[in-house]
């Protein structure tokens, strides 16, 4: 029988690619450079499934006529790199990894939201640059964590882990906006009417909504003036999320105290406005990056495939 034939768009882990190509017939990016558009285009109109990932932009035009592939599975929980709505009208089912990536994403959070409090990127470059001339009661004294206030934007699974480490591990209060109701938490939290609520009690927003569509900007120069001079801002969801410059604006004006970073409105190039600063603290989009859980991705697309392949609806379907 002919096995369908998969495009794969970076280099996933050993094991996954081992258990595709045992199951399917794969084309792999030995380079693991990523695709150009005409790359993609050739993608779509020679396989039965493209594996892309969030470094491939798949819009409208890469849909016209001629489509092999009738499945998108993405090796991610966030697809705002896709246009779902042309991938419906091609035919073309789309599905991501919801769950696994939930507890890593809610680490490097976390992990932000210490290091700006702790200025800990501050003191690590110090100690390398061989500067750090020893200990002294007013050295590079951050923000207290314990007993503040986190305000998360986006209470889906992520934001509720984020919700659990703060509450649980730091006794933060914790308060929240989402579009919409969410009730039976774990840990006590209040979900507050708008965004601005949040933004002015908070001392920091740690931000777990999708990328894109009415989220493009959603914290903008306006929304940043709402936040206190003393908070912090961690962005662990998407890059366009956030309107950079006004976010630079806010910190050169001090109408902010820092920012912890794991995606960018233009990744992978970073703004100097930013690279420049010492109260930002900057991650190459680690969100998912624990070897347990990109494998555990990885096996979640090929859930999706085989269901799919199988002649069932796949568990992730988002179309
Ligand atoms: C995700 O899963 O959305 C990560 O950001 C990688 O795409």
């Amino acid at each position: 029988m002919m096995r369908p034939k998969v495009v794969v768009t970076r280099r996933w882990p050993r094991e996954v690619e081992d258990r595709l190509a045992a199951e399917f017939d794969v084309q792999f990016n030995a380079s693991d450079r990523p695709y150009h558009q005409n790359e993609l285009r050739a993608a779509l109109t020679e396989a039965d499934a493209v594996l892309p990932t969030v470094t491939d932009r798949i819009g409208e035009d890469l849909f016209g006529s001629g489509i092999r592939a009738r499945i998108l599975a993405n090796f991610g929980v966030g697809f705002n790199h896709i246009d779902l709505a042309a991938a419906g009208k091609a035919g073309v089912v789309v599905t991501n990894t919801p769950g696994v990536l939930t507890d890593a994403t809610a680490d490097l959070a976390m992990t932000l939201l210490l290091m700006c409090a702790r200025r800990a990127g501050e003191g690590e470059r110090e100690v390398r640059s061989g500067n750090w001339t020893g200990w002294r009661p007013t050295h590079l004294c951050g923000t207290q964590v314990t007993g503040k206030t986190i305000g998360i934007i986006g209470m889906g699974r992520i934001g509720q882990a984020m919700a659990r480490r703060c509450h649980g591990g730091f006794g933060m209060d914790v308060i929240f906006y989402d579009s919409h109701t969410v009730d039976n938490l774990d840990v006590p939290a209040s979900q507050l009417p708008t965004v601005e609520d949040v933004l002015e009690a908070a001392d920091f927003v740690s931000l777990h909504c999708p990328g894109g569509g009415e989220n493009y900007h959603l914290i903008n120069e306006t929304r940043l003036r709402r936040m206190k001079w003393s908070s912090f801002l961690i962005n662990t969801a998407r890059g366009d999320v956030v309107d950079e410059q006004a976010l630079v604006q806010a910190l050169d004006t001090k109408r902010l105290a820092g920012a912890g970073l794991d995606v960018f409105e233009h990744e992978p190039a970073i703004s100097r406005r930013l690279s420049e600063r010492d109260d930002v603290v900057l991650l190459p989009h680690l969100g998912s990056a624990t070897r347990e859980t990109r494998i555990a991705m990885g096996m979640r697309v090929i859930d999706n495939l085989k269901a799919f392949f199988d002649g069932h609806r796949p568990p992730d379907a988002l179309n």
